[in-house]
Parts: C-alpha cells; structure tokens; sequence
C-alpha cells in the first residue's frame, strides 16, 4: 500500500450502541444481572447490510477523513495496520483496486452517483430483512394475539380525548360506498386458479400505463390509476404467479407501457416457498395465487430529486397509493387482496435479480379469490365480507 490514496466511504453515520446480555453470574454477585456492552456501529449503505461494528478509534479516524478528497493514506492520520483495518471494513476506500476489496469501492461509486438522501438511503438499505418468518416470531413473542399483545406491551398510551365542534352530515352509502366498506385485508385465499382474463385486468387497472408522454428523449411521463410523486412513476410490478390460468408459475415483471409479462424465471415447484420468503413467513398470504413486490428504481426519481429530504418518503407513498388501487380493484373484482410491509426484502432481490441501491423493494401486495370460510381473522366488523361472527 505504497502511494495509494484514501478517502472517507460517501454516506457514513456513526451509532453507538449498548448490547445487553443476561448472566447468571451477574445476578449471584448482587447486580441486576445483566452485562452491558458499550461499542459502536457504523452505517453506510454501500455496505451489504447497510452497517458493521467498529472499534472506537476507528470511529474517531473516519471523523478525520474527507469522503471527497483523495489524500496519500500517510497523512490520514493512521498507521497502516488503522487504514488497512477500515479499508477491510469497506469504510475507507481506497482509490485502487485492492485484492478483495473492489466491491466496496463500487458500490461506493453507485452510492454517490445515485444522488440519495443520505439518510433516507442508510435506512432503506439498514432496514431490509432476510429470512424473517415475522408470523413465527410473532407466535414466539406472544404477540399474535390481542391478549398477547397487551400482556406483553402493555396498555397503548392513552390519547387526548377531543370534543367535537362540528359534526358532518352523513348520506345513504353508494355503490363506491360499499366498496370502500366491502375493502377487508384478506388473510383467506382459496386455492382457485385464478382466470386469465381477471388477472389481466387487475394488472391493467393498478399498473399499467394509460397514457405516455415523453417531452424530451428518455424523459418519460405514464399515466397510471394511482398518483405518483413528480409523476415519475419509479414503482414497478414485479410478480410472483402462483396459479393463474394460462400464466407458468414463476417469477414475472411486468410491463406498464406494453401490457405485458417479462418473464424471469422461477419454477413452480418452489413458487410456495418464494411466497413464504416474500411474505416473510405470513402464511395467511402466501397462498395468494398472486402476489407483487412493489420496487421502486431509485434513479427515475433521484434524477429529478436529487439528494432531496422527501424523495424516499414519496416513494414509499406511492406503493401506498398502488396498493390501495389493488386493493379496491381486487374488491371491485370480487376479490381479496392484501399489503404487507413484512417482507425478505434481501430473498426477494435475489429472486428477481434486483441491486438494493438502484432498486427498492418498497412492501408486497397480492391479490385472488377468498376461501369460503375465515380461518384466519380478517377485520370486518361490519360483515361487510364475512357472515357476521354472532350472527
Ligand atoms: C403498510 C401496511 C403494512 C401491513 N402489514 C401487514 C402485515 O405484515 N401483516 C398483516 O397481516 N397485515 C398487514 N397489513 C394489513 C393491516 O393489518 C390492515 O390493513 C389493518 O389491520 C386494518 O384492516 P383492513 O385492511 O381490513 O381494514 C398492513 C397494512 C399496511 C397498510
């Protein structure tokens, strides 16, 4: 590492954290026996898990170093074996290729030429999951369970109770009425194949794209059923078919502008467990027979938002918008659908080939015909959808 220069990793936070372990022993020698850890995490999202814990000198070298300028590694401040250490964590890059270290420097460069938010990009890469089964969890925890949930939590904080000063008129609900009472999250798919035809049209009112403008080459404007922030429309359908007539099972995008189905593999031995992944091992939605990964392209938006406070934020609002245009489309339908924000986001990225810091698995939705009992609760007080539970 003669003459090679350094600098600072583009977007880096600095946490410090407390790990907190029980031992027997702590409690026999009077304390409350638990051991306490003091350290510190650095979180940077060109790194695979957005974050990797670091030593407390470390912290205090990076907080030296210029993540723009490029100086000879001698004058960092650190000794060889320092530098080498945060350039093995990806922290410092270097300006060369060093064996085994390329990736960082690379995804390094993505990072600053994606124009992101730096904190927006640090949570949406921090906060991805892989191999969470949240229905598991929730089991072991006891919070699957309304009981459960307050024997473990507690009372929820009570609100201000506030009187009202006007009230509104209510009318006789209309057809768009009852299908706003009649959207339930379906948690009780049958195992139907869903038809053709009824999946085309899903796809068609909640993805596809109306209308095309296109005021300067590469600058593309859709119309869609759903808003979208500056009207980039960043959020693509990326689907898992599971049993769609006429459709292979597998793993698809699709195709706004062409109404179409690309297809990228996937075979229907293990389109169950790609539900389970996708779903986090909510099985109550895994057998929907389709089901939809919402993924943003960052770039499409960050071209235009660049290093903007709100760009991730309206992104994630978009999918909000899409998914409720599924949900009222499926219902409209006859149908069930569902949203859910508990997703693998890491399997289903490796599933559909997707690069986390130019692509977003924002939340994954499906939708298909409802079984034709409730086995798993569904809120529909009302019975709007189910048969009133007392009758
Ligand atoms: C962003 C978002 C995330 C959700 N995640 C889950 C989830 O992980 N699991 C689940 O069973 N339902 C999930 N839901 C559905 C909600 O539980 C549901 O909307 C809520 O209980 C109200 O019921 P309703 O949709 O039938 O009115 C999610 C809904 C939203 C909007």
């Amino acid at each position: 590492m003669k003459l090679v220069e350094v600098r600072r990793c583009a977007v880096l936070f600095l946490e410090p954290t407390e790990n907190i372990r029980f031992s027997l022993g702590a409690v026999l020698s009077g304390g409350d026996g638990l051991l306490r850890h003091s350290g510190w995490q650095a979180i940077a999202p060109h790194l695979e898990d957005g974050c990797v814990e670091i030593e407390e000198w470390m912290a205090v070298l990076l907080g030296r170093l210029s993540p723009s300028r490029w100086i000879p590694w001698q004058e960092s401040g650190g000794s060889y074996e320092e530098v080498l250490a945060l350039i093995q964590k990806g922290l410092i890059v270097a300006a060369v290729d060093l064996p085994g270290m390329e990736h960082f420097r690379r995804s390094d460069e993505r990072v600053r030429a994606a124009d992101w938010w730096p904190l927006a990009a640090a949570c949406a890469i921090r906060g991805r999951w892989s191999d969470v089964d949240s229905a598991a969890d929730m089991e072991r925890n006891g919070t699957n369970t309304v009981a459960g949930l307050l024997k473990t939590l507690g009372n929820p904080m009570p609100e201000q109770v506030i009187e009202p000063d006007l009230y509104l008129s209510r009318v006789e609900p209309d057809v768009f009425d009852h299908l706003l009472r009649r959207r339930v999250t379906c948690r009780n798919f049958s195992g139907q194949q869903l038809e053709t035809a009824t999946f085309a049209r899903m796809m068609e009112r909640v993805f596809a794209a109306t209308h095309v403008e296109e005021p300067a080459p590469g600058l593309r404007f859709l119309k869609r059923s759903s808003p979208s922030g500056g009207g980039f429309h960043a959020t693509d359908a990326y689907i898992l078919v599971q049993r769609v007539d006429g459709v292979a099972p597998g793993l698809y995008r699709y195709l706004p502008e062409s109404h179409a189905l690309s297809r990228i593999g996937g075979e229907q031995s293990e389109t169950q467990q790609l539900a389970m992944q996708m779903v986090a091992g909510q099985h109550w939605f895994a057998n929907a027979p389709v089901i939809v990964a919402l993924v943003a392209t960052y770039r499409r938006s960050f071209w235009k938002y660049r290093n903007h406070s709100k760009a991730h934020r309206a992104l994630i609002l978009d999918g909000g918008h899409l998914s409720q245009t599924l949900y009222l489309s499926a219902t409209d339908l006859g149908m069930g659908a569902f949203v859910t924000a508990a997703i693998n986001e890491k399997q289903i990225e490796t599933m559909f080939s997707l690069d986390p810091l130019e692509k977003g698995v924002i939340a994954v939705c499906g939708f298909g015909h409802r079984a034709d009992a409730m086995a798993i609760t569904e809120f529909d007080p009302g019975g709007a959808v189910w048969p009133a539970m007392d009758g």
